[in-house]
């Protein structure tokens, strides 16, 4: 194996966030070398497969180039925190579910473990670079316990948020918007900082590599997944009046969206935002401000979740009171299960909150996704009545009452809906949660159509 290379550098924790951001350094730093560890051995051994842990467009091509030659994954994570120069922490860090800030407060422990075993393995100084999302002064937190025994090792800690959506992570990673490197501005923090930089600069502008603070960094990536997931939010709550009203919500997105300080991303109206990050990361802020008694300001960014689950809601009473109030014993269709598309991910999807909702009215579901089968099976494991899975959508669909497309998969777009209208029971019902079907084409078809902001199309 090649031991000239310029630093050796480490990741603990091999999932949707640091696989592909290291596959990413591997891929154009080939004079670094990359080593990603893992406390889950199916996961590394997936990872030295053809079938990565997840699904990601590029990333198995990205994978490949690198693998083995300055790219590797395994469980040694001792062995690897020993070889390091940089570590990358990129452990997940939920939402607790006990104790103290229960339901909204970050849960530290496998971030905190990590910080102890690099302490214990350590036998030379180290940048720990947080790559984990996690509440502002965390580093503070990592920083102390790093030094809290008498080594005298020296560790630099810099905050590195990630700012990649899934399904697009290739992308991201290959073209930032920005990169954002926060340090403590001694001497130290600024050389460790450089060290950072340098790695970036290897493929991004030195102007999109912006620097800051640890703490404005570590708050930055809250605050713009909290932006993010309030213009999903605002959308959405004006789709509710938008089909009260008989307006348009595409018509008003698209006619806000031109005014320049607006901007036309992020104003999809849909059946509510999913992934593991909007809503953890917002409770997240939501319990920082509480814990300093910013009542006001944690109530403003709770609103963000509470219409997001409102919209869930919605989503599931409109298709009761267009079913004429009963769905006991009716087959639907739910086409998507991934909370997006081009990923197979399914954590937080509101497929599963919806799913849940329909089978306490007694629906029969068959669900459908050609990525999240494999999920949709674990998240359901536990729930009552009568589910199938069929990836091919027009099984899916054969002999349903209704479809909902839950998640906006290209290949939802060009399916032939009147062979899918053909095979069902009649009168049939399309929602789309997605809008992302001509609905006066399926209205013509035959379906009753009923679209997220937009007035449905009856045919009684
Ligand atoms: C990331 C971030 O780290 C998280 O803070 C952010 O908010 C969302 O994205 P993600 O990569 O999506 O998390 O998490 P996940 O796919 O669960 O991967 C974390 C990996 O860390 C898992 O493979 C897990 O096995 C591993 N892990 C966890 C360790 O190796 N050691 C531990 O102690 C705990
Ligand atoms: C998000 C952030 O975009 C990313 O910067 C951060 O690092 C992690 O969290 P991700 O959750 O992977 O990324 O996907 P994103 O594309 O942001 O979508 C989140 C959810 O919002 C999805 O359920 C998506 O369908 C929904 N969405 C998005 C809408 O409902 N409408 C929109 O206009 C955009």
């Amino acid at each position: 194996m090649n031991e000239s290379f310029k630093k050796k550098i480490l990741c603990i924790g091999a999932g949707y966030v640091g696989g592909p951001t290291m596959a990413m350094i591997a891929h154009k730093c080939p004079q670094y070398k990359v080593t990603v560890v893992d406390i889950n051995p199916d996961r590394i051994n997936e990872w030295n497969s053809e079938n990565l842990p997840i699904y990601e467009p590029g990333l198995y091509e990205i994978v490949k180039s690198s693998r083995g030659k300055n790219l590797f994954f395994h469980t040694d994570v001792k062995k690897g925190i020993q070889e390091s120069d940089i570590i990358f922490v990129s452990v997940n860090t939920p939402t607790k579910t006990f104790g103290v800030g229960a339901g909204m407060a970050a849960d530290l422990q496998y971030w905190e473990k990590t910080a102890r075993q690099i302490l214990e393995c350590s036998q030379s100084p180290k940048i720990i670079v947080e790559k984990s999302t996690l509440p502002v002064k965390t580093a503070l937190a990592m920083e102390r316990i790093l030094s809290s025994a008498d080594s005298g090792i020296h560790f630099e800690v810099l905050s590195n948020p990630e700012f990649l959506a899934e399904g697009t992570a290739v992308k991201d990673l290959e073209n930032p918007d920005r990169v954002l490197i926060g340090s403590s501005l001694t001497e130290s923090g600024l050389k460790a900082r450089d060290e950072l930089v340098e790695i970036y600069e290897n493929w991004v502008p030195r102007k999109q590599i912006i620097t800051s603070n640890i703490w404005s960094s570590e708050l930055s990536k809250l605050v713009a997944n909290a932006f993010l997931a309030q213009r999903i939010s605002s959308i959405n709550a004006i789709s509710d009046l938008c089909e009260k009203t008989d307006a348009d919500v595409s018509e008003v997105a698209n006619a806000i969206g031109m005014d320049s300080r607006i901007g036309d991303r992020f104003l999809k109206a849909s059946v509510g935002f999913g992934g593991s990050c909007f809503k953890k990361d917002i409770l997240n802020l939501v319990y920082l401000c509480r814990n300093y008694g910013l009542t006001e300001v944690a109530d403003y960014w709770e609103s963000v979740v509470r219409i997001n689950e409102y919209q869930k809601k919605r989503f599931v009473l409109n298709m009761l009171k267009a079913m004429f109030n009963t769905l006991a014993d009716k087959k639907i269709c739910l086409l998507g299960f991934a909370f997006k598309a081009d990923t197979g991910d399914t954590r937080e999807t509101p497929a599963l909150y919806i799913a849940n909702k329909l089978l306490e009215e007694n629906a029969k579901l068959v669900i459908s996704d050609p990525k999240a089968l494999k999920n949709a099976k674990k998240d359901l494991k536990e729930a009552k009545g009568d589910i199938s899975y069929v990836e091919d959508p027009y099984q899916a669909a054969k002999g349903c009452h209704a479809i909902a497309i839950l998640t906006e998969w290209a290949l939802y777009t060009e399916l032939d809906y009147r062979k899918i209208y053909d095979s069902m029971e009649k009168p049939a019902f399309l929602f789309d949660g997605r809008n992302i079907v001509s609905h006066q084409e399926i209205y013509e078809i035959g379906f009753n159509v009923y679209p997220i902001g937009k007035p449905a199309l009856k045919h009684f």
